[in-house]
């Protein structure tokens, strides 16, 4: 029987899937067979979520309705107001998402005529207002407004988190747009990574949709996975200037420390989504005259290389890029939740067409045929 001696799955081959690719011909990745180059360059945010929910690029009209629907579905009902209204302003914003995922699925539950596309729609579409509502609530007490205008889910993210102040149409609010949409396709989708694969597993017993993406939510919560860009920023703000990063770089590796946002699973050589972001975060340092936060980036990045041959993975450069759009930190993660929603369902759906049980075995390494010892003797 085949076993994974290392942990962690790693190199098996779990089942099969026609959405991704990861790392084949050396370091790339596609979804449904287009490269995130050419969609990242080509493509919006909101084509590749049909694509990868409904299965096909859509045409001019199917995106515009697209982009219509999503629109519509922005509201938030009010039991879920109420319940962020009642979350701690300490929460997590990842709590946020997981609560407000589950709490959806009690209202608006899957059915034959609330089908999975539709509540991946509705999620996506809502994620945002909910993320924001919380947010400004808790800051401010201010309920806001989550019906504002904006075509894209980047444009929209924006727009509710800066307010009336934020100016889709100067040079810099394209830029902020511009790196909010590449960000979310590059967040998308990649195969049978943790979180998708905890979606798939929960999919299997014939689970609900909203089940797998909260089982999604909570898997990639932790550093490990989605929470390394927000563990990234901390990191790169724990340094005043180069120079201080080059110590604590040395001293961090010298202490056989992980540095979040480095390496990968599948990747050997490099991440290709990493090059995509670091041009958007670059773009944007320069446009705000950033001297420091782009600079330590690039000397953590350049110290990893060279002491440990490490790359940067998506999460690394993401994490800059969203700082310099003034994204809070802890909302770094839930972008990634709005986005592999996406993916998320289109796992889950994949799944149901050609269904089994995921139920592997283990190796056991416990005591063998133990005396039962009566309570009282113990
Ligand atoms: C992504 C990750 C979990 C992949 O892990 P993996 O395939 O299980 O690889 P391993 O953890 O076995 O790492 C192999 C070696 O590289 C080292 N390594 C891997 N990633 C490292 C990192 N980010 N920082 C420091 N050392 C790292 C490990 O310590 C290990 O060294 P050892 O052989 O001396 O023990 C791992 O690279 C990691 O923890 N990265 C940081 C978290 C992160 O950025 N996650 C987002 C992934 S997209």
């Amino acid at each position: 029987m085949a076993t994974t001696k290392e942990g962690g799955l790693a190199d098996i081959v779990a089942g099969t899937t026609a959405i991704c690719t990861v790392g084949h011909e050396g370091s790339s990745l596609y979804y449904r067979g287009y490269s995130i180059v050419d969609l990242t360059q080509k493509a919006s945010f909101e084509e590749v979520a049909y694509l990868l929910i409904y299965g096909n690029l859509p045409n001019q009209q199917q995106l515009n309705q697209y982009l219509e629907k999503l629109q519509k579905l922005r509201g938030l009902p009010v039991e879920i107001t109420h319940a962020l209204e009642r979350m701690p302003a300490a929460t997590h914003p990842m709590d946020v998402m997981r609560s407000t995922c589950s709490l959806l699925g009690t209202i608006e539950p899957e059915t034959k005529e609330h089908i999975a596309q539709d509540v991946a729609d509705r999620l996506l579409a809502m994620f945002p207002a909910a993320l924001l509502y919380w947010h400004h609530f808790h800051l401010s007490g201010e309920r806001i407004d989550v019906k504002v205008e904006a075509t894209t889910t980047a444009e929209y993210f924006l727009k509710l988190l800066y307010g009336k102040q934020f100016d889709a149409k100067s040079e810099l609010g394209k830029l902020m747009v511009k790196t909010m949409d590449v960000s979310l396709i590059l967040y998308a989708e990649h195969e049978f990574n943790a979180s998708t694969f905890a979606a798939r597993v929960c999919t299997a017993t014939l689970s609900d949709i909203y089940s797998s993406i909260t089982a999604g939510i909570g898997t990639l919560r932790g550093p490990l996975h989605g929470g390394a860009n927000e563990a990234a920023m901390l990191l790169i703000l724990q340094y005043a200037s180069v120079e201080d990063a080059k110590k604590g770089m040395m001293q961090k590796l010298q202490n056989k420390e992980l540095v979040m946002g480095f390496g990968h699973r599948v990747y050997k050589i490099r991440d290709p989504r990493s090059d995509i972001i670091k041009a958007q975060s670059k773009a944007l340092s320069e446009a705000l005259g950033d001297k420091k936060i782009f600079a330590i980036s690039e000397c953590i990045d350049k110290i990893m290389m060279e002491q440990k041959k490490l790359f940067p993975n998506l999460d690394f450069y993401s994490a800059s890029a969203y700082y310099f759009c003034g994204v809070p930190i802890n909302m770094f993660t839930p972008l990634f939740v709005i986005s592999r929603t996406t993916g998320w369902v289109a796992h889950c759906i994949e799944q149901r067409k050609n269904n089994k049980l995921i139920r592997p075995t283990a190796d056991y390494i416990g005591p063998a045929r133990l005396a039962y010892v009566s309570i009282d003797k113990r």
